[in-house]
């Protein structure tokens, strides 16, 4: 599959049109961003490891009947989507309380949240993504009711999912976030699962193994992601 021109330039991925108006080619950089483009750096290997992190992820949701737009890894750092009409909507499930809940709520990161909370923010880096309800959605036509319902339930089977696959090589899954697009009508999971934008700790140790090490400046960033990548299982050769 060919690139054909740069579609879109986020902050750590470019997604390039293809000769299928229905694929994209998305490219994992090694840009790393926090804070909304506050705070960036280019991480060596961290492209590659997103990557095959993601494609990896992608295919036991897919196994675990998710809709993902994932078609196929294409290179160390290319992988082919389905081209969603994206929902600017972002998904969060919290099983663990850390990062903003802990800001906004007044909680001790580490509160185990049970059963775990689900919170929706709108995607815009210009207004640092602001939390939203289900009310701003349908004032704002940003989705409809059914398609926020199918959101809620797909990140909740997510959890279901990824919650276990951690546990077994020994992670906590704090929390996460997932975006979703348009298919062809249908409601289908988009962009990426990796430790840019989950919090993964370690079980015994409670080590963060996720972007919270960029942001806290705990350094280690790629070591981290590799050793989830490795626990995992994950082809990195
Ligand atoms: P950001 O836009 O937050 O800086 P990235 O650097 O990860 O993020 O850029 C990837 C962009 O591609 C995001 O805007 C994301 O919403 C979008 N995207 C993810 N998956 C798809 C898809 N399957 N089809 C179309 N756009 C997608
Ligand atoms: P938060 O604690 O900053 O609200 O984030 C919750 C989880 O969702 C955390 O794992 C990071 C992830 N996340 C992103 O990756 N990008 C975002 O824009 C937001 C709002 C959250
Ligand atoms: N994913 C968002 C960003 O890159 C939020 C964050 O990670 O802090 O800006």
């Amino acid at each position: 599959m060919k690139k054909i021109a740069e579609l879109y330039k986020g902050k750590a991925k470019s997604v390039y049109t293809t000769d299928d108006a229905d694929k994209l080619v998305m490219v994992y950089r090694n840009d790393t961003s926090a804070f909304d483009g506050g705070k960036l750096a280019k991480l060596d290997r961290k492209g590659m490891i997103n990557n095959k992190t993601n494609a990896f992820i992608m295919e036991k949701l897919a196994a675990a009947g998710i809709p993902t737009h994932m078609e196929q890894l294409i290179s160390d750092t290319e992988s082919l989507v389905k081209k969603l009409d994206m929902i600017p909507v972002e998904c969060v499930v919290r099983n663990i309380a850390a990062g903003s809940i802990c800001r906004r709520l007044g909680v001790t990161e580490g509160l185990d949240l049970s059963p775990p909370t689900f919170e929706l923010f709108l995607k815009n880096d210009a207004l640092h993504d602001p939390m939203i309800n289900e009310y701003h959605i349908r004032s704002f036509g940003w989705a409809t009711d059914a398609e926020v319902e199918q959101m809620k339930e797909l990140t909740f089977r997510v959890n279901d999912v990824l919650k276990k696959l951690f546990a077994d090589i020994g992670i906590l899954l704090v929390d996460y976030k997932l975006e979703f697009g348009r298919y062809h009508g249908r409601i289908v999971l988009g962009d990426e699962f990796t430790a840019d934008g989950c919090r993964l700790w370690d079980a015994q140790t409670r080590k963060k193994l996720d972007k919270d090490r960029f942001r806290q400046d705990l350094g280690g960033v790629v070591e981290a992601y590799e050793e989830v990548a490795q626990r995992l299982g994950v082809n990195l050769n």
